[in-house]
């Protein structure tokens, strides 16, 4: 690759430009956790209390960026890699861009959050566990996906046959069996305290 003969470009419009124009800080509020755990519904729950507080904010979501951006990826370790490193690069464009962006995936692996922090930069990302038990997650097979590898039908089921390695010191943990979408994204949104920083334009219902 001759990515030593690529200069980067600086352009004058800042990220801090548009955190003042947006009113609020940019940064990354990052889920992890199995399938099923609940990722998905708590990211729409928290973005859709962010809004209304005229917080400018986007989902990043395994189940579609797979159907997209990653499309070309498998979910050997390798795939889940390769995908974690390009969710990680497109949350930090659109930090840059002055959103909240909240990603839901699965990123089973500590070393990809950690390459994740890094660059996304430790003081603008913030690692929420969803800490939802694997026979919770089962049971409510929302895709049918446990059955599956349970039957060998599918491979490297993430709590099956390919591992989850648990946050070691997230900053917020939350169980979707024991707690309300609605509860633990206003809990969540109270420990945001540098996103909640500045006026946001705020809508009504
Ligand atoms: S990750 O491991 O690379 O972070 P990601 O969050 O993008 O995974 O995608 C997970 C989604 O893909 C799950 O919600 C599930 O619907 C689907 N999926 C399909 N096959 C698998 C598998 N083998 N392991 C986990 N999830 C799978």
């Amino acid at each position: 690759m001759a990515n030593d003969k690529i200069y980067g470009r600086s352009f004058s419009v800042t990220r801090a430009d548009r955190e003042r124009l947006n009113g609020h800080p940019s940064g990354v509020i990052w889920l992890t956790g199995l399938s099923g755990a609940g990722k998905s519904t708590l990211a729409d729950g928290l973005e859709r209390k962010l809004h209304r507080l005229g917080k400018r904010t986007y989902v990043l979501d395994g189940d579609n960026v797979r159907h997209g951006l990653s499309k070309d990826l498998d979910f050997t370790d390798a795939g889940r890699d390769e995908n974690i490193r390009r969710v990680a690069e497109v949350a930090k464009l659109m930090m840059d861009g002055g959103l909240i962006v909240i990603t839901a995936f699965i990123s089973p692996f500590r070393k990809e959050r950690e390459m994740a922090r890094t660059l996304i930069g430790p003081e603008n990302f913030f690692e929420v566990y969803l800490s939802t038990p694997l026979a919770v997650c089962e049971h409510r097979d929302p895709k049918g996906l446990y059955k599956l590898a349970r039957a060998g039908r599918i491979q490297r089921m993430t709590g099956i046959t390919s591992a989850y390695e648990i946050p070691e010191h997230p900053a917020f943990i939350a169980d979707s069996s024991s707690e309300t979408v609605d509860h633990t994204s206003e809990r969540l949104l109270a420990s945001l305290g540098w996103i909640c920083r500045g006026s946001g334009a705020g809508i009504d219902d």
